[in-house]
């Protein structure tokens, strides 16, 4: 069951949310090498007590961190740790706030100092691919046409977009209702209508679209070990058309 939010419930998410991008400002100059993931972890959940939210992550499922810190061949749920960054890398960050019971969700992939002119195009490739999603969230348009275009646009690249994980609902809960795929015919699925809020996040492998689970029972890597970057911003459908809610807001 898809839940429509009211004006009074897109206010409260519409605040997790800025929290969570407010936050992505701010640990992207922390973002250099030498630093850990458990360092920036540690900034995050700062952060978000600071700002009066609770971290979403943390307990979700039983994960450990308020962070997931996704490094190079790292697709998504990297666990923070004393792995210290080094120039060339690209770490994946995704934050989640939970303000008055109501979730904001969004990730960027950093890189750390300079890296190669290959890996910066998958960057640039999978935040234009979430761009050109995000452009799908309008009245009447379907769930799939958003995954469409995703991979549409990913695969000219000879990129492709992992399976294994989608986008999702988000509301009262992390995740609801309806699971939002990366890619897909179009025209298929639920209608979007006013008051739907959707994460949406397109995971781009370099070469093959396969992932493994490390040992550690979270971390997805990709299974040919290429880079893989995740983009991620939580969404809300209005007869205006899409408002990026985890979008730093200026006048705020
Ligand atoms: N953005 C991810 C998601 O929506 C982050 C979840 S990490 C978890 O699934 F630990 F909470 F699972
Ligand atoms: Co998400």
């Amino acid at each position: 069951m898809i839940i429509c939010k009211s004006q009074k419930e897109m206010t409260k998410i519409r605040e997790a949310c800025q929290i969570v991008a407010r936050l992505l400002k701010e640990l992207r100059p922390l973002v250099r090498p030498g630093v850990t993931t458990k360092e920036l972890d540690r900034f995050a959940e700062d952060f978000i007590q600071r700002a009066g939210a609770r971290p979403a992550f943390k307990g979700y499922r039983g994960y450990p961190a308020t962070l997931c810190t996704s490094v190079n061949e790292a697709v998504v749920h990297g666990i923070p740790n004393d792995y210290k960054l080094r120039e060339g890398d690209i770490v994946g960050v995704d934050a989640g706030a939970i303000v008055d019971s109501y979730y904001g969700d969004a990730a960027v992939t950093f890189p750390v100092g300079t890296i190669v002119p290959e890996v910066e195009r998958l960057l640039q490739v999978t935040r234009e691919s979430l761009e050109l999603g995000i452009q799908q969230v309008r009245v009447g348009n379907r769930v799939s046409d958003i995954g469409h275009r995703i991979q549409k646009y990913v695969q000219s690249f000879g990129y492709s977009v992992v399976r294994d994980f989608v986008g999702h609902g988000i509301g009262q809960a992390l995740h609801e209702d309806p699971q939002v795929p990366n890619f897909g015919e179009p025209g298929r699925g639920p209608r979007l209508r006013e008051g739907m809020v959707l994460a949406i996040e397109p995971m781009v492998n370099m070469k093959g679209p396969e992932v493994r689970i490390l040992s550690d029972r979270w971390t997805a890597v990709t299974a040919d070990g290429s880079y893989s970057a995740h983009f991620e911003h939580t969404v809300a459908c209005t007869s205006n058309g899409p408002e990026v809610l985890t979008r730093l807001d200026h006048g705020a």
